[in-house]
């Protein structure tokens, strides 16, 4: 199980935008992007599209989505689950959540497993 690692408050992650985690940072081989939805959930995937070389972060959240900003593949930011061409293969997730006032991600935690063991 991965230690939490401290993203910052959730003020310094606006709504509709997203914040990357470096390798260096978290321990995880691969840049991890911390999305805040509009209506102030946050999620984490992979931050590079399973297409090509893009950051998701640096596209378009809309819902619980995110649109790659490259060719236009859109990610449900729940499950990773990839919604349309022409990326063919799911986004790993990451658990992500609010603890005493900040936000820990826990790299290397499915967000589903995080999900189940919550119950
Ligand atoms: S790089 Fe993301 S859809 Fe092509």
């Amino acid at each position: 199980m991965s230690e939490g690692i401290d993203v910052g408050s959730p003020d310094e992650i606006e709504e509709g935008t997203a914040k990357v985690v470096e390798p260096e940072d978290s321990g995880f081989d691969e840049p991890i992007a911390v999305f805040r939805t509009e209506s102030g959930c946050f999620f984490a995937l992979n931050d590079t599209c399973t297409h090509e070389e893009a950051s998701l972060a640096e596209g378009w959240i809309e819902g619980d989505t995110v649109e790659c900003p490259l060719h236009s593949s859109s990610f449900n930011l729940r499950t990773g689950k990839v919604l349309c061409l022409p990326a063919t293969v799911d986004a790993r997730t990451h658990k992500v959540a609010v603890e005493e006032g900040r936000v820990v991600l826990y790299p290397g935690v499915d967000a589903d497993d995080a999900a189940r063991t919550a119950d």
